[in-house]
């Protein structure tokens, strides 16, 4: 009969085999599906933002479990290596009603972090909004609020909220140069237009208008790529989806191109809305990642992402049908389902 001990040795063993085909598995990227992280729960990171430390893909977003605390606010953290393995590390910020609204319809949406190198912080930007008084209009705050943390995945402490550079903000967006250098798109409706808008050095505040790019659009991405600055969006149609649209510009100081579909404009691209252009450089390819959110306003807790790489070359931008698709971190290079064995 087989020892305990070596019984005990070879189990572990069949568990270690297990853990690594599970870990070596390419692991489908799948639209509208549901993504369950490592719990085996759907990824809540909603109208989110991806940003790189060291080898690991870290995504925050807005965490709208069924779960959750009704008085509360949360921002979840997801981590991953190869983009399609995520691994739930934190509700990294929980928060009560801030700025002491005293509705119970105050929202934090569309969460992005940055990381600064000089202060060695991780700053988070968010929408902080809801009406100034109990029963008055929505979305009438029209701030952004911030919050930092030493570590990426640890507990955010919120500082304070502001209208960036005195300007309402809505939906904000992230983008980091390739010099570095990290800056806010916030959508302002007094102004009908979006603010590219560069953070201060600390990065805690918003310091200097980059481009103003005047057109009412919201769901801000930016990617820089092959000499291009594409800038994308979404119409104002609130949770539901809308043709997303694109314009391209040499210089981020504009001037911008007029916009263009990034899809047929009768797929209301695919059901989803922009929320970040991911580029990943890999040893052979450089891919962008358009990632966008498939909302579902009754049941957001079951909201669903649409990630797909976009055809983008030569100024033109072109988000294909979704289908399952695989990417290789490592050479950036993807495959669809149609050339899978
Ligand atoms: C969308 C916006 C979302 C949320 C929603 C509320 O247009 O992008 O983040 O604010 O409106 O209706």
């Amino acid at each position: 009969m087989m020892k305990l001990s070596s019984f005990l040795c070879a189990l572990a063993l069949v568990g270690l085999m297990t853990t690594k085909a599970a870990v070596a598995a390419p692991q489908r990227i799948s639209p509208g599906e549901i993504w369950p992280d490592n719990r085996g729960e759907h990824v809540q990171a909603h109208g989110g933002g991806i940003i790189k430390v060291g080898d690991t893909f870290y995504w925050f977003g807005e965490y709208r479990a069924q779960d959750n605390d009704p008085a509360k606010r949360y921002v979840g953290c997801y981590s991953s290596q190869d983009l399609a393995h995520w691994t739930f590390r934190n509700k990294v910020l929980q928060l009560s009603d801030p700025e002491h609204l005293g509705s119970p319809r105050w929202v934090l949406e569309r969460p992005k972090v940055f990381y600064n190198a000089k202060t060695e912080k991780f700053v988070m930007y968010m929408h902080l909004d809801g009406p100034l008084q109990p029963g008055g209009r929505d979305y009438a705050l029209a701030r952004v609020g911030v919050a930092t943390c030493d570590a990426v995945d640890g507990d955010y402490q919120y500082l304070r909220s502001f209208r960036p550079l005195g300007q309402e903000s809505r939906d904000i967006g992230q983008f980091i140069d390739d010099d570095g250098s990290a800056y806010l798109i916030f959508e302002s409706r007094p102004t009908a237009g979006f603010y590219i808008a560069k953070l201060s050095d600390d990065y805690l505040d918003v310091e200097k208008v980059v481009s103003f790019v005047h057109a009412p659009l919201e769901g801000g991405g930016l990617v820089h790529y092959d000499g291009w600055y594409y800038l994308i969006g979404s119409k104002m149609t609130g949770w539901k989806p809308n043709p997303n649209v694109y314009a391209i510009s040499k210089s981020l100081a504009g001037p911008w191109s007029e916009f263009q579909n990034i899809a047929p404009p009768e797929t209301n691209t695919y059901g989803a809305q922009s929320t970040m252009m991911l580029k990943v450089a890999g040893t052979k390819a450089t891919t962008v990642i358009f990632m966008g959110d498939i909302w579902k306003p009754k049941t957001q807790w079951d909201s669903r992402y649409l990630w797909m790489p976009l055809e983008i070359s030569d100024g033109k931008l072109r988000l294909p049908e979704p289908r399952p698709w695989t990417m290789d971190v490592e050479t950036g290079e993807v495959a669809f389902s149609n050339q899978f064995p």
